[in-house]
This record gives structure tokens, C-alpha cells and sequence, in this order.
């Protein structure tokens, strides 16, 4: 007996249940984690055209399903492709669908003398297909790294849209930039 595919409309309708009554970020990416687990692994969860990048772009971000509690994209990262040191201001929970990327996590001290953020490194993973992260408040503050020669293709769910949200990114040397991210690219 197979197990039915577990689809990308099915995983709206869990997150939908899943976030009605319950405010913590902590309980929610969770319960969600297993299920994005899963989700990934349906190779066809996400339609074909927001599986690749825009052309000449080194990366997409598509807009899957928008909801007042949460939404669902996917993100392309070409060969190469970084993000440096950055927050989330909601919860995430982040899986591979295709190939691979390098998560660092940081601990992030503010306030220091000088105005600048001393970041150390928590752990870098490498993610492999299926494989999952959560990003909760407290444990939110990531780079990104493509080290592959081919896209890697995930799917990002988060508590708030991040288009237009007012974030916040590091240099290397702890300096604090906005980062505020523009519309998906379907959106
Ligand atoms: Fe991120």
C-alpha cells in the first residue's frame, strides 16, 4: 500500500488548522517541520514554472500561497548564490526541495560600543533534499550560501510576508543594514 501524496494544497489546509489557535512560533514551525518534511519530498509539489529562476536573475522567490497567518513560497538559488547575515521578524520554516545550500547560524549580540553587532557563528549545516530548519524568535538570524554549480530549489513558509517587511542585515564586521525585500517575482 503507498501512502497518499502529501500535496501542496494539503499542507495549506494543516497550516491553516495548525495556526488557527496557536500563537507560539515555537509550537508552530514544530508541527509544520515534519510536514514541510514531507511536502519536499513530492518532487511535483511545486508547480514547474516557480521551480527555476527568472532568466538572468541569480535568484527566484515565488509567492505560492499568501494568508493572513502565514504564507508559502518557493526560492531558487543559482549556482553560487548568497544572502548574508539576516533576521526574519516572524517565524520560518525552511526546506530543500532540489540539491543542495549552506545555512549559517548566528548568535547576535546588540548594543555594543561602537554601534556594531558582534555575530558568532552557531552551527553551518549543509542541507540535503527533505531536510528542514526552523527559525523561531531568538534563533532567527541566518546566511544562505549555494555552493553547488546548479540551482537549488526550497520552499519557505513564514508567519508574515516578508515582501515589504522591514528587517535587518549584518556586514561581516557586525555593521546593521535595512533590508527590506522587494515583491516575489510572480507577485
Ligand atoms: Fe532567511
Amino acid at each position: 500500500m503507498t501512502m497518499a501524496t502529501y500535496t501542496l494544497e494539503g499542507f495549506i489546509a494543516d497550516l491553516d488548522r495548525l495556526t488557527r489557535d496557536e500563537p507560539s512560533p515555537h509550537v508552530i514551525t514544530e508541527r509544520v517541520a515534519p510536514l514541510l518534511a514531507r511536502l519536499v519530498k513530492n518532487p511535483v509539489a511545486v508547480p514547474a514554472e516557480f521551480r527555476r529562476r527568472p532568466p538572468g536573475q541569480r535568484r527566484g522567490r515565488y509567492m505560492l500561497h499568501r494568508a493572513p497567518r502565514f504564507n508559502v513560497t518557493s526560492v531558487i538559488w543559482g549556482p553560487g548564490e548568497t544572502a548574508g547575515a539576516h533576521n526574519h521578524e516572524t517565524w520560518g520554516v525552511i526546506g530543500v526541495v532540489d540539491n543542495e545550500i549552506d545555512e549559517t547560524r548566528y548568535h547576535v549580540a546588540e548594543g555594543l560600543p561602537g554601534g556594531k553587532a558582534r555575530l558568532a557563528v552557531k552551527t553551518v549545516v549543509r542541507h540535503t533534499p527533505g531536510a528542514v530548519s526552523c527559525l523561531v524568535p531568538g534563533d532567527e538570524v541566518h546566511a544562505m550560501h549555494n555552493p553547488t554549480d546548479r540551482d537549488t530549489v526550497e520552499i519557505h513558509v513564514y508567519g508574515r510576508d516578508l515582501a515589504g517587511l522591514r528587517r535587518k542585515m549584518w556586514d561581516a564586521d557586525g555593521t546593521e543594514k535595512p533590508l527590506i525585500s522587494p515583491k516575489y517575482t510572480n507577485c
